[in-house]
């Protein structure tokens, strides 16, 4: 009797411990800014989630290019132990390699092993279901209970999905067809069919990518708006590596006019991400699960438009490339605050796993943010980080890439590779230092670096004259060294830099 009794404890207290777990819900947009304002725009997105959670105020991503942050998000893992380095197959996304090395442990096996029924509703990586991928549509990735997944790159209209693993193509009806509304509505389905277990779900919207195609009813909601004219929108500078300073010319005004149409477009398409935010909240309070859900907001990257003459873009080591919204809400999480703390695309999933209650990976190079979202854990504001991001040109290791549905431009380098040491301490404020190599080749290697770039972002905010050469050699060197071990680093030594800040004195 007393065994059946403890018997019965136990599954009791199992029971209790599944049904305890909370919901998490993952939107991820691509592309979007936090630096030129678009959170400005978007009052839902406020009231919805800023004015419920927490925002961070020290966002960041590990790399500033879709296929590989997005890779960082999956796995928690910097570029080089991912080595999804570029966005192409040849160089990683969505590759054979991916898979064999990836697939399996990436946040949706995790959260399945978790006890979640885990959702995938949107851009999974950029070459997914594309031919010279080796996989077809029909391929689900390990650890995914609902797989709706767009074929390759950021659409609106005129694509295909996997729709658990059958492709299925839509046209350019908005009624039927506009993506953004099309995976709302998947999502919203999910919930609703998912009273009885934990639920995961990865939602990434193709809002605000080029071609920014804003559904009908928000066509002409930002008439007028034009891209911020920040100190360093159109700056002609001369003191910064290859591409910004010789590669690129002062936007004319044909494409400044261009610039400022993309910019009003970007907005426009996150006000259907608005809706789907509305939704997908509707549809966990219906649910009565809404308290025991936490929703994460987040961008795979930054953008620019105009900084440095550059045309709309990221793939570059300035705040607006490298800075992403993030705003929680959820159980435990005091509404309307902002921390200082600095959070990581390599976090998400670590973070997703700690809410979940499951183990941290040994390999997974983040940190889980569990302890700031519930105010558990002082923020540290020490700390460092690697940017690392390597360059495409016309094909692996050569030349340039020119893009343009309106005006081509020069767009990437081989030679826009680079690694930056980007800190913050309360003595020396926020710094950023980059060495730029002159080849995309892996191993990296320190005799390709051709230039360097120090910025005292605390007191030059936009980044707009490069202070190399007020360094010593020493502070060089010792920047590069953080910046080598950190390129090295796997982990828990990842973890035990982040904390460390080297300073310049
Ligand atoms: C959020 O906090 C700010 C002050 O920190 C306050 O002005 C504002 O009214 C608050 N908003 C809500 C929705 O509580
Ligand atoms: C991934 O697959 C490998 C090889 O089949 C296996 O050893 C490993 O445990 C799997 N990892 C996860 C997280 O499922
Ligand atoms: C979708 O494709 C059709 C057929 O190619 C084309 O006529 C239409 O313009 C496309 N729509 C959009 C929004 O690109
Ligand atoms: C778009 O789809 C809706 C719903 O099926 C339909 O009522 C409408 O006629 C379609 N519009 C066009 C232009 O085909
Ligand atoms: C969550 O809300 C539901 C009703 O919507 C309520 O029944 C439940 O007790 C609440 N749970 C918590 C932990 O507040
Ligand atoms: C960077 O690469 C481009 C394209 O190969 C080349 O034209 C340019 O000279 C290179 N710049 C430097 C500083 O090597
Ligand atoms: C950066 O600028 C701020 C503000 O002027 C200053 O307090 C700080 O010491 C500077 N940092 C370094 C490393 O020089």
């Amino acid at each position: 009797m007393a065994v059946f009794r403890e018997v019965f404890l136990v599954l009791l207290l199992t029971a209790a411990a599944v049904v305890s777990k909370p919901n998490i819900v993952y939107v991820l947009t691509d592309d979007q800014d936090v630096k030129l304002g678009s959170l400005d725009a978007l009052p839902v997105l406020k009231s919805l989630m800023t004015d419920q959670g927490l925002y961070f105020d020290n966002a960041f991503v590990t790399t500033p290019v879709c296929c590989p942050s997005r890779s960082s998000i999956l796995t928690g893992k910097y570029t080089h132990n991912h080595h999804t380095y570029e966005n192409t197959v040849e160089r990683g996304c969505d590759a054979p390699s991916w898979r064999t090395l990836n697939e399996n442990k990436t946040m949706g096996p995790y959260m399945s092993m978790a006890g979640y029924k885990t959702g995938f509703f949107g851009k999974y990586l950029n070459n997914y279901g594309e031919p010279g991928s080796g996989v077809d549509l029909s391929h689900i990735p390990p650890g995914w209970t609902r797989w709706f997944t767009l074929q390759g790159n950021s659409k609106y209209y005129n694509y295909s999905v996997s729709n658990q693993g059958v492709k299925e193509s839509h046209g350019d009806n908005y009624t039927l067809d506009y993506f953004t509304d099309v995976i709302k509505a998947e999502a919203v389905k999910f919930i609703e069919e998912s009273s009885d277990s934990p639920i995961f779900m990865y939602i990434a919207t193709p809002a605000p990518h080029r071609p920014a195609t804003p559904a009908p009813q928000y066509e002409s909601r930002f008439v007028g708006q034009v891209a911020p004219r920040s100190p360093s929108y159109n700056f002609d500078s001369k003191d910064k590596h290859w591409i910004i300073s010789e590669g690129t010319p002062v936007m004319t005004k044909e494409v400044i006019g261009l610039v400022d149409e993309l910019y009003e477009m970007r907005l426009e398409t996150l006000l259907s991400v608005q809706d789907l935010l509305e939704a997908v909240v509707g549809a966990l309070e219906k649910q009565k699960v809404l308290n025991n859900t936490y929703i994460f907001f987040n961008s795979d990257h930054g953008y620019h438009l105009g900084q440095f003459k550059q045309q709309g873009e990221k793939r570059q080591p300035y705040e607006e490339d490298i800075r992403v919204p993030l705003i929680v809400r959820g159980p435990g999480i005091k509404p309307n605050t902002t921390t200082q703390a600095l959070a990581l695309s390599i976090d998400m999933a670590p973070t997703f796993l700690d809410l979940a209650g499951w183990p941290l990976p040994e390999d997974m190079d983040g940190q889980s943010l569990k302890p700031i979202l519930l105010g558990e854990e002082p923020a540290e504001t020490n700390y460092q980080f690697l940017v690392e991001y390597f360059g495409a040109g016309t094909s692996p290791g050569v030349g340039c890439f020119y893009y343009g549905p309106y005006v081509p431009f020069l767009h990437d380098c081989v030679n826009n590779t680079f690694l930056s040491l980007r800190m913050h301490d309360s003595q020396n404020g926020d710094q950023i230092f980059s060495d730029f190599f002159s080849t995309d080749a892996v191993p990296m290697s320190q005799s390709d670096i051709y230039f360097r770039e120090y910025y005292n972002i605390t007191e030059d905010y936009w980044e707009l004259h490069n202070a190399v050469a007020s360094l010593t050699d020493k502070e060089t060197e010792e920047f590069e060294n953080t910046i080598w071990n950190f390129h090295m680093c796997t982990g828990s030594s990842c973890h035990k830099m982040r904390g460390k800040k080297n300073s310049r004195a």
